[in-house]
């Protein structure tokens, strides 16, 4: 089988390499050249997908890239992973998807299967993007297939695997759903199939409205226990000793990530068309964007505890990407700390051993170009303070400990190290 996948960042490329392992020809998509040189060389972008796993599947000739589109014209399915961020409005802007529709159109053939797996709101797959696709006359479900399976991978986490992690996927109509089951059948252990494209893109908005409201959840509890003296790592490590009914979500300096930010929003732009509000989404994403401010206000607290300001003072961002053990910086927290305690006066630098260099970026460019500092005594011990922000294995919890001056901890990083009285403030 001969498939295309449009779109080769954190989803499309482990899910070519899946494909591709599993014996399927795959050809990889990209409007960037940079990435396809990449792979053509056997190189990864990527740090959790290892350069060797590339190279295996193109030497034995089962993963090509390419930007020429034309290719599309000799496969039977095409699966779209391109990103669906949010405009400077924050409405949904679905124009990669589009253009993707477009890169498809002149290409699309009798009995192709065309498959968007980006997370988008209910209606994109069959109203938006079949607009496309018919253009030129050919109607889906007829002509061609049309389907949504949404992307659940979990960048990071060694035990996430691409074959293992049930599959959802709806079908315009039940003889696409037949034709896209088919496809991941071929790579994916379990598919998951439901009654249409809308019932899939709704399932991946519900996954991760979900995460966002319950961390929104702890993180507004960790305000009100912190102010009664009660500490709500102990509280949820507590909780979560309940075998039924209790699922433990953690509190941070704010959301990140290119999904939990992002997605629920998506739901909230649609719901209005159908004269819904969409409470629980527009309140968790107020909390949650209120955490780095809450995070400074605690900074003050450490810092005026030692007759220091914000003003004048050297502070040390630790962990740049959004999670732990990754090098995803989107939409990371931790920029909005930077940000913050540099319009108060404070003279800014981080630690990220996954993010080297600060990439240029449409948010962040005036970062752009600022380097990690190097982990050793003298550096960290120089610093008024340490914001810890993202909690990296590659740090040593206990050198942090030793060598700082005072910390911030927005992750619980501090709790099973040794540590002298009173240098660490949670936030
Ligand atoms: N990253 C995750 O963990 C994750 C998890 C679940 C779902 N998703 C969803 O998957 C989708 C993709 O996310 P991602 O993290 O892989 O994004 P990404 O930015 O890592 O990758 C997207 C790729 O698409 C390419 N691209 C953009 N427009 C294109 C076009 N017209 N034609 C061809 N290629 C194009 C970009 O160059 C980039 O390489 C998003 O909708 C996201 O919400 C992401």
């Amino acid at each position: 089988m001969n498939i295309a996948i449009i779109g080769l960042g954190y989803v499309g490329l482990p899910l070519c390499l899946q494909f591709a392992r599993s014996g399927v020809n795959v050809l990889g998509l990209d409007i960037d050249p940079r990435k396809i040189e990449a792979l053509n060389a056997g190189r990864s972008y990527i740090e959790h997908i290892p350069a060797a796993s590339i190279q295996e599947q193109t030497t034995a000739g089962r993963f090509k890239s390419s930007t020429d589109f034309g290719g599309i014209r000799g496969v039977e399915a095409v699966i779209i992973c391109v990103p669906t961020p949010l405009n400077k409005n924050r409405e949904p802007d679905i124009s990669y998807i589009l253009n993707s529709g477009e890169a498809i159109l002149p290409h699309l053939h009798k009995g192709l299967l065309v498959v968007l797996e980006s997370t988008t709101y209910p209606g994109t797959t069959d109203e938006d993007l079949r607009a496309v696709l018919e253009r030129n006359g050919m109607k889906a479900g007829v002509d061609f297939h049309l389907a949504f399976s949404p992307e659940r991978e979990d960048p990071g986490n060694p035990n996430s695997i691409v074959a293992q992690i049930p599959k959802v996927v709806g079908g315009f109509t039940p003889g696409c759903a037949q034709r896209a089951i088919a496809l991941y059948s071929k790579a994916i252990k379990t598919i998951v199939p439901v009654s249409s494209c809308r019932a899939a893109e709704a399932t991946k908005l519900l996954e991760n409205i979900f995460r966002g409201v319950n961390i929104a959840l702890v993180n507004e509890l960790k305000q009100v226990y912190a102010a009664m003296g009660i500490d709500v790592w102990e509280v949820i490590n507590a909780a979560k000793t309940k075998p039924f009914g209790y699922m433990p979500f953690y509190p941070g300096p704010g959301l990140g990530g290119h999904c939990i930010p992002i997605d629920p929003f998506y739901l909230t732009w649609k719901a209005r068309e159908y004269g819904q509000n969409t409470k629980f989404i527009e309140l968790a994403g107020e909390v949650n964007t209120a955490m780095p401010m809450y995070v400074v206000h605690r900074t003050q607290e450490a810092l005026n505890a030692k007759k220091k300001s914000i003003n004048g003072s050297r502070i040390l961002i630790m962990g740049l990407a959004y999670k732990a053990n990754v090098d995803d910086d989107r939409e990371s927290p931790s920029y909005t700390l930077l940000d913050l305690f540099k319009e108060r006066g404070a003279e800014m630098s981080y630690f990220d051993p996954h993010v080297p260099v600060i990439r240029p970026s449409r948010e962040h460019g005036h970062w752009a170009g600022t380097k990690s500092v190097a982990w050793n005594k003298e550096t960290i011990s120089s610093f008024d303070m340490v914001v810890i922000s993202t909690n990296h294995k590659k740090a040593s919890n206990q050198e942090l400990a030793d060598w700082a001056q005072c910390i911030v901890d927005t992750r619980n990083a501090m709790a099973d190290v040794k540590v002298a009285a009173g240098k660490v403030w949670k936030a």
